[in-house]
């Protein structure tokens, strides 16, 4: 197991691991680990806040337990649940031992008096199935804990992590408490789906993660997907630069960027020539979701007027706003970094 003796250390373990964090992450992440603090992660969808704790994990030669949110996660998925079949396999085995020890009491109510007092020590921590938050509690070595996508489970099982984070320790009723054998570095990332309870975020160092310079971008294309050609790279960063400045539904994430990254190099390459400009469609398909944003995205890219788009012809009370759309609240959120702001009645007219 690796501490970090710096951030600069920090950031380049992570590089070696293929993770680019810029000095401001790297620095948050090494305090994170050294005053021992959950580090809360937010920010739009593929910005690498869940590969954060991937490489931070695989940096600091920490084993990744990883718990996935969704609504309805409860104890016995995020905690522990009793191992029914082994406890039954286990009663199984000793059938003909109770049997033989049963024989001697023929009133059925004394049986069953005789039966309730024994321990088959089916109660105990060999039969637990261990999940994510007992694991890393339990666990002899210390791990990178990754609660991802807190902000999908409710409430409740948010009052249970902090119960954990803050007291270190698991009580259950039939075995008892268990306190942490290891500290664990603690990640929890959020799409900002929901407003994450304050008591939660007070125990937490707090960082938002926003899209990277082009500089970075570029860094992190070429680390992740090394056959593409750094005037490529740049291209397409440049070109989802572009992209994220328009008031989009959903924005391209960095994922996407490396995905389109890895197509143009193909076709260019099939092309001939080294330039994207004439795969333009396949990146924009690469790039965005929603077809409505790949229409505007066209529109605005050749420059020419949507003949159905006219702001003029809406009466203001119908006009849609980006915040207001459905389908990516995390864009709606977020994108005041990329200037989405603008031009919103234009987007909305067209739907
Ligand atoms: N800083 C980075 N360095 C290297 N690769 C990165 C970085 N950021 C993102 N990536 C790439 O982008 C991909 C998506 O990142 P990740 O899954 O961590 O996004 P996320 O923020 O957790 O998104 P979501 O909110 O959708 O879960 C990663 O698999 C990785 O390839
Ligand atoms: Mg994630």
């Amino acid at each position: 197991m690796t501490a970090f003796a710096d951030s600069a250390a920090l950031k380049d373990a992570l590089r070696r691991h293929d993770y680019i964090a810029d000095d401001e992450f790297a620095v948050v992440v090494h305090l994170a680990t050294v005053l021992d603090r959950p580090l809360l992660l937010e920010g739009p969808a593929g910005v690498g806040k869940t590969e954060l704790a991937k490489a931070l994990a695989a940096a600091g030669g920490r084993k990744l337990v990883r718990l996935q949110c969704y609504e309805g996660l409860d104890d016995s998925r995020a905690l522990y649940e009793w191992d029914y079949a082994k406890q039954l396999l286990h009663v199984q085995m000793l059938r003909d031992r109770i049997g033989d020890r049963l024989a001697a009491y023929p009133d059925l109510a004394d049986a069953s008096r005789f039966l309730a007092e024994q321990d088959f020590g089916l109660y105990s921590e060999s039969f637990l199935a261990v999940r994510p938050l007992l694991e890393a509690v339990i666990s002899p070595e210390p791990v990178v804990l990754l609660v991802d996508e807190v902000d999908r489970t409710e409430e409740s099982m948010e009052a249970l992590l902090l119960e954990i984070l803050a007291e270190r320790q698991i009580t259950i009723p039939e075995v008892g408490t268990f306190t942490a054998r290891s500290a664990p570095w603690v990640i929890l990332t959020s799409n900002d789906t929901r407003e994450l309870s304050a008591a939660l975020k007070r125990r937490c160092l707090h960082y938002h993660v926003g899209y990277p310079t082009p500089e970075r971008e570029r860094e992190i294309v070429t680390a992740r997907a090394p056959e593409v050609p750094a005037a490529t790279a740049a291209e397409v960063v440049e070109f989802a630069r572009t992209l994220r400045e328009m008031p989009l539904r959903k924005s391209p994430s960095i994922s996407e960027v490396i995905d389109a990254a890895r197509a143009a190099t193909v076709l260019s390459a099939h092309a001939g020539d080294g330039s994207i400009r004439h795969v333009r469609d396949v990146l924009l398909a690469a790039l965005l979701k929603y077809t409505g944003d790949v229409t505007l995205a066209r529109t605005r890219l050749d420059g020419t007027p949507d003949p159905e788009e006219s702001v003029a012809d809406v009466p203001p009370a119908e006009r849609v706003t980006v915040a207001s759309r459905p389908a990516n609240t995390t864009t709606a959120v977020f994108r005041g970094r990329g200037g989405g702001g603008r031009d919103t009645a234009r987007v909305g007219a067209r739907r």
